[in-house]
């Protein structure tokens, strides 16, 4: 947990002490951590692995977000008293989660406040991005938000080789259209055409943006 941004501040003996309140949990993947409506009194901390935070209706999903190594998620139900779990969390690839229970948090916190910013930090951040999709939803058409969903991607899960940028998730066209609010038609046939015009190439199930700048030029020029 040393390498985790959460606990930046902390020294050795913190993190020895931090890590006895914590417990270790191992899950395989498409299982669900948690459901939405579950009643919640645990925080995670995603150690490895991926976990999406997705809704459904009437058999649609909508990804909310999907979390990578160091992300934590949990917290509402927690610090709401007696709150339901917002999201369902489930897991994509095998993850593995440090688990923190609220009896043990609360200890923590009053121990360490600096991770009450970090949490705040995580929290603002998210309602950012929250605040980022109701302005792309609205103003937005399905194409740019496709475009500006895979520069996103490329941002926060990118690995550079030589002049591209790596998307390092296995990403199906249906867990795309999922995030962007589209159909699988589409995102087919968007990815398609940006293959065609070498903006991005796919190699097994992962996308490669190979052309940064004509993609974002496309994200705010399409008209
Ligand atoms: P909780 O409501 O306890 O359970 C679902 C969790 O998903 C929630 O806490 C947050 O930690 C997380 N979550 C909810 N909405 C979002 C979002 N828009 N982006 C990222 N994470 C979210």
């Amino acid at each position: 947990i040393q390498s985790l941004s959460i606990f930046d501040d902390f020294t050795a003996s913190d993190i020895e002490h931090t890590s006895q309140y914590m417990s270790e949990k191992k899950y395989i993947q498409n299982s669900f951590i948690f459901m939405e409506g579950d009643i919640g009194d645990k925080l995670y901390i995603v150690l490895s692995g991926n976990v999406e935070i997705n809704r459904f209706e009437h058999g649609k999903k909508c990804v909310l977000s999907t979390l990578k190594e160091g992300d934590i998620f949990g917290e509402m139900a927690l610090f709401e008293d007696g709150e339901y779990r917002s999201a369902n969390a489930e897991v994509l690839n095998r993850a593995v989660l440090a688990v923190i229970e609220r009896r043990n948090l609360q200890g923590l916190l009053v121990t360490n406040p600096g991770v009450i910013y970090k949490l705040l930090a995580t929290v603002i951040k998210r309602l950012r991005k929250a605040n980022d999709r109701i302005h792309d939803i609205t103003f937005l058409n399905v194409r740019e938000r496709i475009y500006k969903q895979l520069l996103c991607l490329a941002e926060e899960y990118g690995i550079k080789l030589n002049q591209t940028i790596m998307i390092n998730l296995r990403l199906t066209h249906q867990q795309l259209a999922d995030m962007v609010g589209c159909t699988r038609e589409m995102v087919s046939k968007v990815l398609a055409e940006l293959q065609a015009d070498h903006i991005i190439g796919v190699n097994k199930k992962r996308i490669i943006v190979k052309n940064k700048p004509l993609l974002m030029d496309k994200a705010s020029s399409y008209e």
